[in-house]
């Protein structure tokens, strides 16, 4: 063997890699548009996989509040994200010193799973959840405990207090659910909250809560309006506010535990042209409403479609819907990619024939039920 590669070699097994974070698999986003074209050489290619807004385009208003704020990147950001807190704060009606803004709502997740969990402690969710979650416990020297769906493929919130032990710092619940697009009542969580002991953490993440039209959806800045301690409510712009690409999400919390989470973060994490789209993002009421608009009626095609094509799939509450295709879904993955249509196959939530559809402009809706047809009736 060569000199230099044994070296290398002896070196490596010197490295102190931690084995809690070299088991990780790691989070495999939905495929980049650019990088199918440059793969299959196909121009035009649309993408249904990633859950993001469906318009195909951000605010012209926050577009121009981007291009004036370019002018100021050589400064560093506020770090206390001053006028977006204000104007959110306003607009949610919650005081100021209980939100706190992420990179991402994911970014929020990361604080909290440093910010509580001590090698050995637990975190519970459901199995069919934010793959996040499992991998930030395991970076952390934290336990992971996935609670089955029930048959419905909701949360089994008596399955997840069955779990609670000495040991459980965090409790993460998506309401409404990715990928599953089924949600919880507010009776159904006031029930559960009333039964956490206290000293554990509950996480409501709310990614997809602007496409949510079910009236027993549960008021969760309620929770922390009554000054509910271990109540944490995630929400973002990466979805119905169509800044996916810029990265601000944020935490409603108590003022204690927004104090808490502060020390754990970086001074500067959300950058200085997503501060400025986020506020203009909130002023644009006519975006967000033409967005639920076309989640709503997307939702409604997808399922006459399913229906129509004899396909079991989910009723959602999100701007996503989880179709059985009754077929390996990483096989009808593979097959739409090749026609430029990327939608993301549910293997990792062991969900082998189901795939996960993002609701999309008129056309784009359209397409991926042509694609979808064709291939089912390839087989067949
Ligand atoms: C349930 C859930 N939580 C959090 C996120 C992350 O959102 P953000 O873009 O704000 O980091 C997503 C994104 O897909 C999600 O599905």
């Amino acid at each position: 063997m060569h000199v230099a590669l044994w070296r290398v070699m002896c070196d490596m097994k010197m490295i102190p890699f931690k084995p809690n974070i070299q088991s990780i698999r790691p989070y495999e986003p939905g495929k980049p548009i650019k990088e199918l074209q440059r793969e299959y050489g196909i121009r035009n290619v649309t993408k249904l996989a990633s859950n993001e807004n469906p318009l195909g385009r951000p605010s012209t208003d926050v577009l121009r509040a981007m291009r004036k704020a370019i002018r100021e990147v050589h400064l560093y950001p506020d770090g206390s994200c001053y006028y977006l807190l204000e104007r959110l704060a306003g607009e949610i009606d919650i005081p100021k010193d209980q939100i706190i803004f992420g990179n991402g709502s994911n970014e929020i997740i990361e604080l909290v799973a440093r910010g509580f969990l001590s090698e050995g402690d637990e975190v519970i969710s459901s199995e069919m959840s934010f793959l996040v979650y499992p991998i930030l416990t395991q970076v952390c020297g934290g336990r992971f405990k996935a609670v089955p769906m029930t048959k419905d493929y909701r949360y089994d919130l008596d399955g997840i207090l069955a779990q609670i032990t000495e040991r459980t710092k965090l409790v993460f619940i998506v309401n409404p659910n990715n990928p599953t697009g089924t949600y919880l009542t507010a009776r159904e969580m006031d029930a559960f909250l009333a039964k956490v002991p206290p000293r554990v953490i509950v996480c409501f993440d709310e990614a997809y809560v602007d496409f949510v039209e079910a009236a027993d959806f549960p008021r969760s800045l309620s929770y922390i309006r009554e000054g509910r301690p271990n109540v944490i409510v995630l929400r973002t712009f990466s979805k119905a506010y169509g800044l996916a690409g810029l990265r601000v999400g944020y935490a409603v919390t108590s003022r204690e535990m927004t104090e808490y989470l502060h020390k754990v973060r970086q001074p500067f994490n959300v950058n200085l042209v997503a501060q400025a789209a986020a506020v203009a993002a909130i002023e644009d009421k006519f975006y967000l409403w033409k967005t639920k608009r076309l989640v709503k009626t997307g939702r409604k095609y997808f399922y006459k479609k399913f229906k129509q094509l004899g396909l079991e799939y989910l009723p959602s509450q999100a701007n996503f819907v989880l179709v059985n295709v009754k077929r390996s879904g990483s096989e009808i993955f593979q097959e739409l990619l090749r026609s430029g249509m990327i939608v993301r196959a549910m293997g990792a939530y062991k969900l082998p024939d189901w795939i996960r559809v993002t609701v999309g402009r008129r056309s784009e809706n359209a397409q991926f039920i042509r694609l979808l047809k064709a291939c089912l009736t390839e087989k067949t």
